[in-house]
């Protein structure tokens, strides 16, 4: 085992005997590597992105997901473009370089809508802005680029095929991983990501999640945990194992290298600790709440106790006192992809 740790690239099968391990002590051999790598190649910052969730309206109807249009308990909100620039705004004077513009698959907001908010985003402030709204049109990401997006994170979920046909009705992996081509060929630094422990997953699957973000070379990976969300068919499944999602973030870090990998929101709402954990097991990244009352108490896609803290404010400081605490320090930069900067410029 310490062996394959200290391996250059891991195979299927070695990724599938990491994933596997459960004694704690090779567990806490496993974390300790992904941070050294981790400190290799991405540093000691750790980089915050600040998110505005929107819209809870979704057109798609995604079996784990709180958020998916036939969920009728949910009161639904949108956020006017004047809402999300200001928001943007107050993420910027507290100091963080990146919005991150998220919401259900909501066909309401049109091309020019997103584009306007693009550009008067980019015109005030000196930040990145990483688009998160799920599949659109191939036209769309072109002119949301050129309006100067510079990210896009959209979620493979899982690179089980007969899986992903099965947790979402109007969509399929091929189309899924055809739109992460394009947003790759197109110039956006690409997020792509899974979801840890959904129902009738299995070990290999995950690995293969892991195999998959290495072939797409993302620039940022976002491995969250599945937490089951009242008002879907999952319901009731229980929710991913803690052990299972660090293992799988480590692996991942061994294995990518370079991408950044945050310490997922879900991940604190599994364990209270959550944050920490995925910092010392291989992320980088932190995304701090900015969605304002009283809507991000409607972004209900998991039940999420950690976010009915208050003030975002507040929220940053103790998120930098967490990173401060674990030894790192609070990146002060946009915080790009550390693959290639040739696209950046
Ligand atoms: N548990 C964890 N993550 C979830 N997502 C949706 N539902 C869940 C859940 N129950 C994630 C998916 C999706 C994003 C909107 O939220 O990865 O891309």
């Amino acid at each position: 085992m310490k062996y394959l740790l200290s391996k250059g690239n891991l195979s299927r099968e070695e990724i599938i005997f990491l994933l596997n391990i459960d004694d704690p002590m090779e567990l806490g051999h496993l974390f300790k590597r992904a941070n050294e790598v981790r400190k290799f190649f991405c540093g000691n910052d750790v980089h915050l992105r600040g998110i505005i969730e929107f819209s809870n309206h979704c057109d798609q109807r995604c079996q784990y997901c709180g958020l998916r249009c036939p969920n009728n308990e949910l009161e639904r909100y949108r956020m006017s473009n004047d809402e999300i620039i200001e928001t943007a705004q107050f993420i910027y004077s507290s100091g963080i370089k990146t919005i991150v513009l998220q919401s259900g698959e909501d066909s309401f907001y049109t091309t020019d809508d997103i584009e306007e908010i693009i550009i008067s985003i980019k015109k005030d402030l000196d930040v990145a802005i990483t688009l998160s709204i799920g599949e659109r049109e191939f036209f769309e990401y072109d002119r949301w680029k050129r309006a100067g997006a510079d990210r896009y994170l959209l979620k493979h979920e899982t690179a089980n095929p007969k899986l992903y046909a099965s947790y979402h009705q109007n969509q399929n992996l091929q189309d899924r991983l055809n739109h992460l081509e394009y947003l790759k060929s197109i110039g956006f630094q690409t997020g792509g990501g899974n979801i840890v422990g959904l129902p009738g997953q299995s070990i290999e699957d995950i690995a293969d999640d892991i195999l998959l973000l290495k072939e797409f070379n993302v620039d940022m990976a976002s491995i969250s945990p599945f937490i089951p969300s009242a008002n879907t068919p999952y319901g009731n499944k229980p929710p991913c194992d803690i052990d299972l999602l660090l293992k799988t973030m480590a692996i991942a870090r061994l294995v990518l290298k370079n991408s950044h990998i945050p310490s997922t929101t879900a991940l604190s709402t599994l364990v209270h600790d959550g944050r920490e954990r995925g910092l010392q097991a291989g992320a980088n990244v932190i995304m701090p709440n900015f969605t304002p009352q009283p809507y991000k108490e409607r972004y209900i896609i998991y039940e999420n106790k950690a976010r009915a803290d208050s003030d975002p404010i507040e929220n940053v400081r103790a998120i930098t006192n967490l990173i401060n605490s674990v030894g790192r320090t609070v990146g002060n930069s946009k915080g790009h992809s550390l693959k290639s900067i040739s696209n950046l410029i």
